[in-house]
């Protein structure tokens, strides 16, 4: 089979090794692929927003299957045009696909259908925002409606930042069209857990959870990043609480866009924050993680195609899906200065052991050398029979890859170990 993969990151690059495993595929093509992405697929400079040329590139190579990775192309409608070409695809069409393109779209739904969530307002006016913050209680949460490379939502402590926070968004359009409206959020407090789940439609299968680390420093200070790090499996995620997310949160998520008529086939990814009164959605992704899917991919212990093309075809019940036992552990290299200005261009010299798995990120060729080219780099990835392990052995190779300007977190899975410790 010949596979296409549009998106050039490091869940990506995670995403085409894991389908590397499977006998019947032939030839990868990634669009736009990366430096390290070009070892294991074939990379064409198109763009993922580019869906124009995407579809026409698939009808042109007779694509059997296609995967679209990341969140623009998938609310712009990739699936959508792909499907009407006639060429299966795993990921949501762009109606299902609102369930992260549009935050008050999500707000609304999961007020409608009784899923656990923020108390929340949606305001499309500088006047009105001034209106409901004069009252407001804070901390509170203000964030963009639409996409913003996660950097839509800021975490507010009083009235004067909101104020400035609202100006930026709604008059002075600092994300463009998605800050039409924003959305203003009750405060919630707990640990935070990543969950990604294959769906059809009609049935839903979490994948093992996950712990994202999105702040940029150690100790979770500094700006909110695209996540820094992550582990697998999060130990906040007991057998109880996955219940209660199953009943509660998953199930009638699926359910509720039948209801409206956007059936979500494709992974849809579940942020949530474990709170006293119980497990509530902070936001909903409609995609895999990045870098959640880092750690979770390599503990899959079956076939990715194999589940994606029962997605597609709308047979998943019919599917076992297993996951290893065991952990994980990706640890970000970035650039330094990430998540705002960084300097690019910088070769890497990778002697990391056999034993990890380093995804390729912000990487590209240059006469045959692999360099720098982005915010996050390399997802450095272990797997091993506990997470204490994973962690070092995470570590271990981190510390046998060398690039200019290297930056990364120190703690990555610390939060983890604690919480197992008080177990
Ligand atoms: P999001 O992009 O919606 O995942 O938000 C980024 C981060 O902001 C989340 O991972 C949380 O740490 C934090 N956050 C978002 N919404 C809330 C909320 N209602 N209460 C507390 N923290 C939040
Ligand atoms: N790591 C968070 C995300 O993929 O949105």
């Amino acid at each position: 089979m010949d596979l296409l993969v549009v998106g050039g990151g490091g869940r990506e690059h995670a995403i085409i090794k894991k389908l590397r495993e499977n006998d019947k595929v032939e030839h990868i093509y990634a669009l736009p692929g990366n430096g390290g992405i070009a070892a294991d697929a074939e990379c064409i400079g198109i763009d993922a927003k580019d869906i124009d040329s995407i579809a026409k590139f698939a009808q042109e190579h007779q694509i059997d299957f296609a995967i679209v990775a990341p969140d623009d192309p998938l609310v712009l409608g990739a699936v959508d045009k792909l499907h009407a070409l006639g060429i299966p695809c795993f990921g949501p069409e762009s109606s299902a696909a609102m369930i992260e393109g549009s935050k008050s779209f999500a707000k609304e739904l999961m007020q409608k259908y009784g899923i656990p969530t923020a108390d929340y307002t949606v305001i499309d006016s500088y006047e009105a925002a001034k209106k409901y913050l004069d009252n407001a209680e804070y901390p509170l949460v203000i964030k963009a409606d639409g996409l913003a490379l996660g950097k839509g939502v800021f975490i507010i402590e009083d009235q004067e930042t909101a104020l400035a926070t609202a100006q930026r968004i709604l008059v002075d359009k600092m994300f463009g069209t998605s800050g039409d409206k924003i959305v203003i959020e009750e405060f919630l407090t707990g640990p935070e857990v990543s969950v990604l789940a294959f769906t059809d439609g009609h049935t839903i299968v979490p994948m093992v959870s996950s712990m994202d680390h999105k702040r940029a420093q150690d100790g979770d200070k500094g700006l909110n990043t695209g996540g820094m790090g992550t582990v697998a499996p999060n130990p906040y995620y007991t057998d109880e609480v996955a219940q209660r997310c199953m009943d509660e949160i998953f199930v009638p998520t699926v359910k509720a866009m039948v209801e409206e008529g956007r059936p979500f086939k494709g992974c849809l990814y579940f942020g949530l924050m474990l709170t006293a009164k119980g497990p509530k959605v902070i936001e909903y992704n409609c995609r895999f993680g990045d870098p959640e899917t880092q750690v979770v991919l390599p503990l899959l212990e079956s076939d990715l195609l194999d589940i994606m093309m029962a997605v597609e075809e709308e047979r998943l019940s019919q599917m076992k899906i297993k996951f290893k036992d065991g952990a994980s552990c990706c640890v970000i290299m970035a650039s330094e200065g990430y998540p705002q200005s960084y300097q690019t261009g910088y070769p890497i010299t990778d002697n990391s052991p056999a034993d990890a798995i380093v995804y390729h990120a912000g990487t590209k060729l240059v006469d045959g050398q692999v360099v720098t080219s982005g915010g996050r780099v390399l997802g450095v990835t272990a797997v091993a029979d506990d997470l204490p392990t994973a962690i070092n052995k995470a570590y271990a190779a981190v510390a046998k890859i060398d690039f200019a300007n290297a930056y990364y977190r120190h703690d990555i899975g610390q939060r983890a170990l604690k919480a197992l410790q008080n177990k």
